[in-house]
């Protein structure tokens, strides 16, 4: 995941550039950011702004990729409440902005309790990561979705997990670190401020993050997978890790991983339509935006 290849080119004629919806303090752009990606950041709530009231049907084409983790609360393992509904409501908004400017991939970021989200028009890759498989030293792990329109899906060179952990830097977690403490962890610069916002709005938008080197590593993935997806095999669980020879599934966790599929589907609510690739739909900027997803299921599979 060394060389990156800027071969990219949107109709605009620029390269690399990523609209980060859901930005908050934006930990996911940034990691994109420092692997050469040029972010735009979308609308967010922190600043007043709402999601709901934009479209990118103007900018039709001009972003390479979407990235976003939209709120993860309703599917949070650690939520006391039942889930309110903003959190499909979001993943329905990632799904229209997606299918509005229509990018050749998107990432989305979420707790691994999130759907399945599915996309017409892209292939999707889904993988958990750990902040201490980057030298993170927290416990946390965040769950990805990769669509592309190429299928190319991406090789992750991923670290070992450590043991001897913190507890992870969560927004509902964090006051008994320091803000600089609760940064690092989270793998900004111990100096990162937010200016304008107070104590518990800053330690909210830091613990929401995707831990930055985390990001980095995905952005690098993303804009390597061409040159080196060509001859390396993938685990059959979608982790990204490569195998040789006879192998199919990387790891252990992988193998159980791939038990639990075969024995119940996966297990997973799902929204969009299911996948296999297919050619990109036809989207007329008059539209209104609400029309141009896939209607939710009503039916969810859950087992
Ligand atoms: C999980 S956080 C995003 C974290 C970010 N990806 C990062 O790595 O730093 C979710 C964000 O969604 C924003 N949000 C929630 N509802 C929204 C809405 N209706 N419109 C815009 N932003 C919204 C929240 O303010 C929050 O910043
Ligand atoms: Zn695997």
């Amino acid at each position: 995941m060394t060389s990156h290849a800027w071969s990219s080119h949107n109709s605009a004629g620029m390269k690399n550039l990523v609209l980060s919806l859901f930005p908050g303090a934006d930990l996911l752009g940034r990691g994109f950011d420092s692997a050469g990606f040029v972010v735009v950041r979308g609308p967010d709530t922190l600043l007043g702004q709402d999601v709901r009231a934009w479209s990118v049907t103007q900018v039709c084409h001009a972003f390479e990729g979407i990235i976003g983790g939209p709120p993860c609360q309703d599917f949070s393992r650690a939520r006391r409440r039942p889930p309110t509904g903003h959190g499909r409501a979001m993943l329905e908004e990632f799904r229209r902005l997606v299918t509005e400017a229509d990018p050749d991939w998107w990432l989305l970021e979420n707790v691994p309790g999130v759907p399945d989200v599915h996309i017409p028009g892209y292939v999707t890759q889904r993988f958990n990561l750990f902040a201490s498989e980057f030298g993170l030293r927290q416990k946390r792990n965040r769950s990805f979705q990769f669509g592309s329109r190429d299928g190319c899906k991406l090789v992750l060179l991923r670290g070992t997990q450590s043991q001897s952990l913190k507890p992870a830097a969560l927004a509902s977690t964090s006051g008994h670190r320091t803000f600089a403490d609760f940064c690092e962890l989270q793998g900004l610069p111990r100096s990162f401020t937010l200016q304008g916002l107070s104590r518990r709005a800053k330690y909210r938008a830091v613990g929401n993050g995707v831990p930055v080197p985390m990001s980095a590593a995905i952005a690098k993935a993303i804009a390597a997978r061409s040159h080196i997806t060509a001859d390396i095999r993938l685990c059959a669980c979608d982790c990204g890790r490569p195998v040789t020879g006879r192998q199919v599934s990387a790891t252990a966790a992988c193998r159980k991983r791939l038990e639990r599929r075969r024995s119940h589907g996966g297990g997973r609510v799902t929204i969009g339509e299911s996948r296999t690739a297919r050619p990109a739909p036809t989207i007329s900027p008059a539209r209104p935006p609400q029309l141009l997803g896939t209607p939710h299921r009503t039916a969810q599979t859950i087992v």
